[in-house]
């Protein structure tokens, strides 16, 4: 497969094999070992590189990035963030300054982390050195240096490709010579005839079948390649996404509307995971523990389908049969998803054993309206509870046409029960998951009723 990007400002073009991950090719072919190699599934940042292309410049994992999804992209790994010259950038500096670094493992990821935040201007180096693992030097001096560096300017070698994205959209893509866009169609249509082939999405998946699982992909296609469903679409009564929109645009888009829904999305994965996970890939994937699906169904969202020429929707709860079988048929992609938008009670609740970036033992969403003090429709979904995510039907039946009090709460916490047989594994017990969601549906309650429900705070 031909890619043509941007390797730390100079354009290369090669003919590799689809599945090849960034950080081998760097590190084996480039001899370009500033990336390191830790884990190899996207958990520690030592591979972190920033990607720029039209919508920005963020950050990515290399091991779990494969070549064709930087096509028409500019890359730069920790060797392209000091300057031609070999000037530091400000946050190299800093580091060095700060006493940032001991055994050095980490720190080229920790560097191409903070020049990207830096480049961006974000400053909350919490969240976005989330992703980031140091063993050794402890993060208040890394953090120290993120501060410290932050009012330096931007240095000029790192503003090209940024500002050509940003100000001349095709630009980017035409000096990084990407292979010409396919269209919705052409693709519904190849799928279709080609239903063996697996999509890739973000490859935060699928990145690991080949990584951990060594597993040979023989016949491949990227959706980065098909702009339609990059979209996001809205409108007074609903906000649509295409299936290739990534966490972070998703994060950005929900934040006001539904922004306890936000909230969750800011604890899923790092920010080089949301930076190339994708909605499509995280509903198609089927996970019982996918973080979006309960807040999708909770709001009543509808799921878009395509096979060749015919499109079709349901509701999205339905599209999750049963433990890996979904409502899909072979060769058919989904294409998007749509939220209703409006009055909304949406709390979605997220228990994973580390607070930042884990997968969750348990996610609820619960989105219960009221008309004169009786409960009108209530919408509870789970995560993590059973083989898929799945509608809380008997307690959502314990509460429509009840009186919004503690004794309908008591009833239908204990129906969350006739509901799901959650199981026990590394996570959690059934027991502990049980009780974890019957406590989700008090604290909605709770905090429905005004009351503060922190689970950071300690309260005496
Ligand atoms: C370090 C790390 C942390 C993570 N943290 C979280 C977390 O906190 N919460 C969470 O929910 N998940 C988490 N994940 C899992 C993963 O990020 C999500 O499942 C992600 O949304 C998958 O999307 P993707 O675009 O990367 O999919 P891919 O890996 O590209 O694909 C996943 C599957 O979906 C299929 N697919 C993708 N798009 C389509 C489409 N449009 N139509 C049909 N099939 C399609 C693919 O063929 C494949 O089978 C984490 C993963 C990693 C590596
Ligand atoms: S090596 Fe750990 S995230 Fe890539
Ligand atoms: S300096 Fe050693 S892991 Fe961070």
């Amino acid at each position: 497969m031909d890619v043509t990007f941007l390797l730390n400002g100079e354009t290369v073009t090669i003919n590799a094999a689809p599945t090849v991950s960034v950080l081998d090719w760097l590190r084996e072919e480039q001899m370009l070992m500033g990336t390191k190699e830790g884990c190899n599934e996207g958990d520690c940042g030592a591979c972190t590189v920033m990607v720029t292309d039209e919508n920005g410049t963020r950050t990515l994992n290399a091991c779990i990035l494969f070549l064709p999804q930087l096509d028409g992209k500019s890359l730069r790994t920790v060797e392209g963030i000091s300057g031609p010259k070999g000037e530091l950038h400000p946050v190299q500096k800093a580091m060095v300054d700060l006493h940032g670094s001991q055994c050095g493992f980490c720190t080229p990821g920790f560097v191409v982390s903070m020049a990207t935040a830096h480049l961006n201007g974000y400053t909350d180096f919490d969240d976005q050195l989330a992703g980031n693992l140091c063993r050794c030097t402890g993060y208040a001096p890394i953090i120290r240096a993120a501060q410290a560096a932050r009012d330096a300017p931007v240095p000029n070698w790192l503003n090209d490709a940024h500002h050509l994205a940003k100000n001349t959209p095709g630009e980017l893509q035409k000096a990084a010579g990407a292979a010409p866009p396919i269209s919705l169609d052409e693709l519904a249509q190849w799928y279709g005839n080609n239903p063996d082939a697996i999509l890739i999405a973000g490859a935060t998946d699928i990145g690991l079948w080949v990584t951990k699982q060594l597993r040979d992909l023989p016949k491949v296609a990227f959706l980065n390649r098909c702009p339609e469903l990059s979209t996001i679409t809205e409108t007074e009564e609903a906000l649509h996404f295409g299936a290739m929109v990534t966490m972070t645009d998703v994060l950005n888009a929900v934040r006001h509307d539904y922004p306890s829904y936000g909230e969750m999305i800011r604890r899923y994965g790092s920010v080089q995971v949301r930076n190339a996970a994708t909605i499509g890939g995280n509903i198609a994937n089927g996970s019982p523990i996918g973080d979006n699906p309960p807040a999708l169904i909770a709001l009543g969202s509808t799921l878009h389908l395509r096979h060749k020429d015919q499109t079709r929707t349901l509701a999205i709860e339905d599209f999750f049969q049963d433990y890996q079988k979904q409502d899909r048929k072979p060769g058919e992609l989904v294409t998007g998803i749509t939220l209703p938008k409006g009055e909304n009670a949406l709390r979605v609740y997220k228990v994973s054993k580390r607070f930042d970036q884990d997968i969750s033992a348990v996610c609820g969403a619960f989105n219960i309206s009221l008309e004169s003090d009786k409960i009108a429709s209530a919408r509870i979904a789970f995560g993590g509870m059973a083989g898929i995510p799945k509608r809380a039907r008997a307690a959502e039946a314990a509460l429509v046409g009840k009186a919004w009090n503690e004794a309908t709460i008591k009833n239908a916490t204990a129906a969350i029960a006739d509901d799901f047989s959650p199981l026990s594994d590394m996570r959690a017990s059934a027991q502990y998951r049980m009780t974890t969601a019957q406590n989700m549906l008090r604290r909605y309650f709770a905090e429905m009723n005004g009351q503060t429900t922190s689970v950071l705070g300690v309260q005496a």
